[in-house]
């Protein structure tokens, strides 16, 4: 079975109680069991990772080049800021892998400082908005 990385940025380990309005009250241990389930229908096999490090997500990327993998990235707030993140980012799409950018709100109908991505411009595609069915539709997409 073809593996993918599934990662997911800073407070994203707080699903649940973490703004259940915005974000549901599913744990991010259910979004993982969900992201399994739906990849293993598919014939995937996801990885299923969260860290509050930028340089933990940055090696990360680098690791899916190296392996070959496709990545589907929540990067939470680090979609807004985070040029070396963008860069590790164009590495795995610019290596002819797929990166789906994730996000459980839809950032747009948000504060400003959460309309811009810089992420998006070297994603393959883009999915925000669904809560857990974001990252089952980036699985679909993959
Ligand atoms: C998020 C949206 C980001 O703006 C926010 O910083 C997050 C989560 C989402 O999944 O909706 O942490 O990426």
């Amino acid at each position: 079975m073809s593996k993918v990385l599934v990662l997911n940025g800073p407070n994203l380990n707080r699903l649940g109680s973490r703004e259940p309005e915005i974000y549901g009250t599913g744990n991010f241990a259910e979004l993982t069991a969900a992201v399994e389930q739906a990849s293993a229908a598919r014939g995937l096999t996801a990885e299923v990772r969260q860290t509050n490090s930028e340089a933990e997500l940055i090696g990360w990327l680098h690791e899916a080049v190296d392996q070959r993998l496709d990545v589907v990235l929540n990067p939470a707030a680090f979609t807004h800021y985070s040029y070396a993140l963008r860069d590790a980012a164009a590495l795995v799409t610019k290596a002819g892998l797929k990166l789906v950018e994730v996000h459980l709100s839809n950032p747009h109908t948000r504060e400003e400082f959460r309309h811009n991505s810089v992420i998006s411009g070297v994603a393959t595609g883009v999915i925000a908005g669904f809560g857990f069915e974001s990252y089952v539709l980036a699985i679909k997409a993959l």
